[in-house]
């Protein structure tokens, strides 16, 4: 049985949109075709998730991804035996799936998953590009199509979340960082439908608050937040209410920090 995620990457033509900041594109491309793993890093919401779709879309290629967290172990990710009507069957976990079937393998937010998870993916990236399975006894290989993304968000510091450096040496990596204000503005407005130069003051905003990560905030305002920002000034809320509801109280609880945060926001739009 195909996942439901492998028909619809197969059947829809659509390509999602993704601006590009540089060559990404085209490097996720070369190491697609020489069957390099690829690391793509960066901070929450700057448009990871949305260029892997993308670039899915692009090649042809169906799009298995994992949302890994705490809990997520190897057998996840591999598969494991089920019970089914009183029999015992191995069922395949959408790692195994994808190199059974080809295509993109998505491990978002890579560091979250337990060590075990790294395990099973070493002999993955390198040139033997196999899937031991202990349990079923197989050793699966990757077909040509087979490509293997993880993303990682580097700006927690949280050093028992960070990736080793045995397991980062084994992939491609590119970094993304949030775009310069011109190519976000369109972006912004191309996703929310807000006019180019009513989401300016939001991005420039933006670019303010995200001055004071480090400070007192520990994450950045993301492009996912100020397109929920605009897309509630496209649906008719004042600026002020979406920029406290978009931008300021999703990244903070902290009474004074909001206060500060809302001061900045009035200088800016008024
Ligand atoms: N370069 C880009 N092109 C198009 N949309 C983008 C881009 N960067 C961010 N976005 C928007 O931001 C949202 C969040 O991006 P996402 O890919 O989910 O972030 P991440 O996976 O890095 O957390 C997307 O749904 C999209 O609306
Ligand atoms: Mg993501």
């Amino acid at each position: 049985m195909k996942p439901a995620l492998h028909a619809i990457g197969a059947a829809s033509r659509e390509i999602p949109s993704y601006i590009p900041s540089g060559r990404e594109c085209l490097l996720f491309e070369q190491a697609w075709r020489h069957r390099l793993p690829v690391l793509l890093k960066g901070p929450t919401g700057c448009g990871k998730t949305r260029f892997v779709s993308h670039m899915a879309a692009r090649l042809g290629l169906p799009l298995h991804t994992v949302a890994c967290h705490d809990d997520l172990t190897a057998a996840d990710l591999t598969g494991r035996y089920l019970l089914k009507g009183g029999d015992t069957v191995w069922t395949d976990g959408p790692l195994t799936r994808a190199v059974r079937e080809g295509g993109i393998c998505y491990l978002d937010e890579m560091v979250e998953a337990r060590k075990d998870v790294t395990v099973v993916l070493h002999p993955l990236t390198d040139d033997r590009r196999i899937l031991p399975l202990e349990r079923t006894g197989e050793e699966l290989t990757a077909p040509p199509s087979f490509m293997l993304v993880v993303s990682y968000n580097p700006g927690y510091q949280n050093l028992l979340k960070a990736l080793k450096p045995s397991t980062r040496q084994r992939f491609v990596a590119i970094e993304f960082g949030f775009l310069p204000p011109e190519q976000e503005i369109a972006v912004v407005a191309a996703e929310s439908g807000l006019a180019p130069d009513r989401v300016r003051p939001l991005v420039q905003l933006a670019g303010r608050l995200r001055a004071l990560k480090g400070h007192d905030l520990e994450e950045g305002v993301s492009t996912r937040l100020l397109v929920y920002c605009a897309t509630l000034v496209a649906a008719g809320a004042t600026v002020a209410d979406a920029v406290l509801a978009g931008m300021i109280e999703p990244l903070t609880d902290d009474v004074d920090v909001k206060g500060a945060l809302v001061e900045v926001a009035r200088a800016i739009i008024g």
